[in-house]
């Protein structure tokens, strides 16, 4: 794991769009896998900057994102499908049909899920995934005690992250009880991991993601095990690790 220890998060922000246009840069169709979540808006609000400056170009990138709520329409305003219009892709000049995000409006799931995986693979597979972190160690909506074996599926949010989730939404009654996300086999098969994380609430968790003992409870420690794992923090989420930080 290489970690990236930042003052801030703007820091944080600027250092990740740096990793996600490097990619961009040496390989212009990349499939970037990508995140909701307040931690990587500061990091789109950067890479959109490069693209108006004509630093990128997103025109032949591909994206999947990682969840999406289940029983929420691509139009809601909570909805994930919105959430990536809004902080990325109105934004920059990816097409539309190059943005895949799972669709949470639908009766046949396992269809939904397997078309899903199908889409990822004959893309050739994602070259770096973005990943965010929960309080609880999930990564994508993989909550903790998951299997690690899972492919992409409906997942039942646990009551964290139900509470964490709440302040998008008027009332926790509005939150949605279920996701499709990316299972961790989905995740570990990209070629390259970029996981954000800041904030004091994340110091424990970063600390066991990074040097806890590889478990289910922790679906994020799963990480250990990927050859290319980048991990940019800033300074209160690395506040619990004293070493082997650069
Ligand atoms: C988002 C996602 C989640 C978030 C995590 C952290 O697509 O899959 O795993 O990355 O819940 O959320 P924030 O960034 O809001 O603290």
């Amino acid at each position: 794991m290489r970690i990236i220890v930042t003052e801030n998060y703007q820091e944080m922000s600027i250092k990740a769009a740096k990793v996600i246009a490097s990619q961009i840069t040496l390989k212009p169709d990349s499939i970037l896998g990508l995140a909701t979540g307040s931690t990587p808006v500061g990091m789109y609000k950067e890479l959109i900057n490069m693209y108006k400056n004509r630093e990128l170009d997103f025109s032949t990138v591909k994206t999947f994102n990682l969840d999406e709520y289940y029983g929420l329409s691509e139009e809601n305003d909570q909805s994930y499908h919105n959430f990536m219009r809004e902080n990325l892709f109105v934004h920059i000049n990816v097409k539309k049909e190059n943005i895949n995000i799972p669709n949470g409006n639908v009766l046949d799931i396992e269809t939904e899920c397997e078309n899903y995986e199908r889409m990822i693979r004959e893309s050739g597979g994602i070259d770096i995934q973005v990943l965010g972190i929960g309080c609880n160690g999930h990564i994508g909506f993989n909550e903790p005690n998951i299997n690690f074996e899972a492919s992409t599926h409906l997942v039942n949010l646990t009551q964290d992250t139900i509470e964490a989730n709440s302040r998008f939404f008027s009332s926790i009654e509005e939150v949605p009880t279920k996701a499709i996300s990316m299972g961790i086999k989905t995740i570990m098969q990209s070629k390259k991991i970029l996981l954000l994380a800041n904030g004091e609430a994340k110091a424990d968790v970063v600390y066991e993601m990074i040097k806890g003992k590889i478990l289910p409870e922790v679906p994020a420690s799963i990480l250990q095990l990927h050859n290319d794992v980048t991990i940019v923090l800033d300074r209160e989420s690395a506040a619990k690790l004293k070493d082997n930080v650069v």
